[in-house]
């Protein structure tokens, strides 16, 4: 990835440098932001190629408990540092930026060690365990004029701007239904996907979540049944563990004006692409009006176009099939070209907070068969 494709991909001119405190130069000498990456896993494998071909980004420290991991990527991606624990990662070469790529439980502590240690923070999803420790994360953010973010970034591909714009225009008429759909049979290589923490929810769902929420408006209601439908697994770090968290989900989200929306997600889902995005070719996302149809070919993490049909139009038709640079594995080089530039992403961490209350509202609706009002928003619409 160059420059330029960065520059394709949607951010938006912003009033950030005050607030950040980060200085904009000009555009042909970008400032490369200092970064280190702490959780050498499976995404580090998809993370290090966009950072350290970003013109934004300089990484140059590499973390994980399993040491031999932070080394070993170190070597691949030429990043000179290496450290065994978040402490030392802190204490040894200096960084502005902290990018978290580690299991789901622990992002929250780090995130918070982070932040404590002045560093702006990028978190692969979820940023906290609750929506109450994630807003604290935020209030400490702000206070230290410091930037927080969290995965994922749907909102950030032109096919996410197509849907939106399309559905600001009245394309549709009045939108009464969406549904969306994400799985695969489960990760086979931490545990941690399975424990209490984990789950399908903030593994998966969560791009549904975010992408729904993000075009149809925050969500005012959920109500969903989850369950585990594998009780026992066996992954390459722990060998046969027992399922704690779910690994199956039904989410129902009223919108309050309208709409109501539909995620279905789990880890025991037949997928001849396993965890590929690039050949899946059914609508994974749909929205249904009175005047009109619209469904997203591919993932939202991987979007390929967006068919529609009016009663105008009704035979399907295919637009938005060029990515323009977008690829689901740049939120954090993206998050340094905002500290780096000024521009703002459309992925905000308000929204990824209310996504990780949808996921506890979800939990909460299962087990007590009850409609659980929910108290976050974010700022919406988000492509004007
Ligand atoms: N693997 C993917 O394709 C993928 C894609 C998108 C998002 N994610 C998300 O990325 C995160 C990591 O997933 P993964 O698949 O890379 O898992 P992984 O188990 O492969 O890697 C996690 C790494 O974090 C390290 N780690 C754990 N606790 C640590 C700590 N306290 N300090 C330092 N290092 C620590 C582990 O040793 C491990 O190497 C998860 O939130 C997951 O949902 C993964």
């Amino acid at each position: 990835m160059n420059r330029r494709d960065f520059t394709k991909t949607t951010l938006v001119a912003g009033a950030a440098v005050a607030s950040t405190g980060v200085r904009v130069l000009a555009a042909d000498s970008p400032r490369r932001i200092r970064t280190g990456v702490i959780g050498c896993g499976s995404v580090s494998n998809s993370y290090l190629p966009a950072l350290t071909k970003s013109p934004y980004v300089e990484v140059v420290s590499l973390c994980d408990i399993r040491y031999e991991r932070a080394q070993k990527q170190g070597t691949k991606f030429n990043v000179a540092k290496t450290y065994p624990h978040i402490d030392a990662m802190l204490a040894g070469e200096p960084f502005d930026f902290l990018i978290d790529l580690t299991d789901m439980q622990v992002h929250e502590g780090i995130n918070r060690k982070g932040l404590e240690a002045g560093k702006h923070v990028w978190s692969e999803k979820p940023i906290a365990n609750s929506l109450a420790a994630g807003q604290k994360l935020l209030e400490l953010a702000r206070k230290k004029n410091l930037r927080l973010w969290g995965a994922p970034i749907t909102v950030q591909s032109p096919q996410f701007a197509f849907m939106a714009q399309t559905l600001a225009k009245g394309t549709l008429g009045r939108v009464a239904a969406a549904h969306a759909f994400y799985g695969h049979e489960g990760p086979t290589w931490s545990a941690f996907f399975y424990e209490k923490g984990g789950g399908s929810m903030p593994d998966l769902a969560v791009y549904n979540f975010t992408s729904l929420t993000g075009l149809l408006g925050p969500a005012k209601y959920v109500s969903a049944m989850v369950n585990i439908v594998t009780p026992e697994r066996t992954v390459g770090d722990k060998g046969r563990i027992k399922v704690t968290e779910e690994d199956n989900a039904m989410v129902l989200m009223d919108h309050g004006n309208g709409a109501i929306s539909h995620v279905q997600s789990g880890f025991n889902y037949f997928n001849p692409h396993g965890h590929s995005g690039r050949d899946e070719s059914r609508h994974t996302i749909q929205f249904t009006g009175n005047a009109g149809y619209m469904g997203l070919v591919g993932y939202d993490w991987e979007p390929l176009g967006v068919d529609l049909a009016t009663h105008k139009n009704p035979k399907l038709e295919r637009h938005a099939t060029d990515a323009k640079g977008y690829v689901w594995q740049q939120g954090g080089a993206l998050a340094a070209e905002c500290l780096s530039t000024g521009k703002e992403l459309l992925a905000t961490p308000e929204h990824a907070l209310h996504v990780l209350e949808i996921i506890t509202a979800a939990r909460e609706s299962s087990a007590t068969g009850r409609r659980i009002t929910l108290k976050s928003t974010f700022k919406w619409p988000l492509v004007g």
